[in-house]
């Protein structure tokens, strides 16, 4: 019998995993806190499931691309609605831009650390991804080593702002220096709902047309599990995603749900809520010894390597000793002893904060 490992194409096993086994667990353990995965720990509002409730009734029909919800999140941006294209979630336009710009033996440029569902489907293009090492002394971008790394087979660019996981923004003059280029380049902005105060970088779409945005509503907005993002390019570009997404990617449910959450405003009390919880982490952090890293998404980076303690053995002894669910974060630039915590309810925020009391304090 033929193996049918030989007819797939040579790149699907051999690209890197993006692997969602901890979700398996956490929804077969749901007294664990779920502080692993940048989710948002509010749920949806009344409105909000009711606004799902109501379209399900015409669930026996097609979904169109919504053109009153595009010129919503064009209008939250100072744009048309021609230049959104909706999304199941944001990952369905990290997987569109890789099969939009990237074909065998291309390379795919980035960080690493970075959001690793990123690589994952850059190989599943049969790309290679070239990751840059974080600087050093800061873990910020390393500019000019990655602009160092830049190839003639160099076709799509990444930048996270602020970055996963280290929550740090990149400066304006760095990112022009990557626009100068002309490749193709994603800013992905799935965090920057957490401060409103820090602009999307419409600007840059606007003057360079192979600049866009990648948006999601799976974080501040906190729809994880409903799907839906956006993107925010130039018209041209706004068709090519188009045209590579699934026709109907987005349910009529998404949408509605979509349309609600930006009706009500609930994001403000929402991104108070994580910002609130963030500073009282930072406190009991830094009152224990610890580093954290600026919280400035719904995660933060810790660093506890002063603590002599590998991140395997922060995240066992957080389920250990309460029920937490932390993120494994591998060695960042060969240094052991990271680990990533996102907000959970009021509950599982204090059963951390006793954590970081009991596990770190004196
Ligand atoms: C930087 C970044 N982009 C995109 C995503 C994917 O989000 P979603 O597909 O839920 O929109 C994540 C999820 O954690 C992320 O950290």
């Amino acid at each position: 019998m033929t193996d049918i490992k030989d007819k797939v194409v040579p790149w699907v096993f051999t690209a890197p995993e993006y692997n969602t086994s901890i979700l398996d667990k956490a929804w077969a353990q749901p007294d664990c806190g779920r502080m692993m995965l940048n989710e948002n720990p509010v749920p949806p509002s009344e409105q909000v499931v009711e606004a799902i409730t109501n379209i399900a009734k015409r669930g026996n029909r097609y979904p169109d691309r919504m053109y009153r919800l595009r010129s919503k999140l064009g209008e939250l941006h100072g744009v048309k609605a021609e230049n959104i294209a909706l999304a199941n979630g944001s990952s369905e336009t990290i997987d569109a831009m890789m099969r939009i710009f990237l074909q065998p033996g291309d390379e795919f440029l980035c960080s690493i650390p970075t959001f690793e569902m990123f690589p994952s489907r850059a190989g599943l293009c049969g790309a290679t991804t070239v990751q840059v090492p974080l600087r050093d002394e800061d873990l910020q971008y390393d500019v000019a080593g990655m602009l160092a790394a830049v190839t003639d087979k160099t076709k799509l660019i990444l930048i996270i702002n602020p970055n996963n996981p280290t929550g740090i923004f990149i400066d304006d003059a760095d990112l022009i220096k990557f626009c100068e280029l002309g490749i193709p380049m994603c800013v992905d902005e799935a965090y920057l709902d957490y401060h409103p105060e820090v602009e999307a970088k419409i600007d840059l779409v606007k003057k360079y047309p192979h600049v866009f945005l990648s948006h999601t509503f799976s974080k501040a907005f906190g729809l994880a599990g409903i799907r839906f993002g956006y993107v925010v390019a130039a018209p041209e570009l706004v068709d090519a995603f188009n045209l590579m997404y699934l026709p109907w990617n987005v349910s009529l449910m998404a949408m509605a749900a979509a349309e609600t959450v930006l009706d009500t405003g609930e994001v403000k009390q929402k991104v108070k809520y994580n910002n609130d919880w963030m500073a009282t982490f930072v406190k009991e952090l830094e009152a224990v010894g610890l580093k954290p890293y600026p919280p400035h998404g719904n995660y933060m980076l810790v660093d506890a390597s002063v603590t002599g303690k590998t991140t395997g053995e922060i995240v066992q002894a957080g389920m250990d000793m309460e029920k937490l669910f932390l993120k494994t974060i591998k060695p960042i630039n060969g240094k052991d002893g990271y680990f990533r915590v996102t907000p959970g309810t009021p509950e599982e925020s204090e059963r951390f904060v006793r954590f970081i009391r009991n596990y770190f304090g004196k």
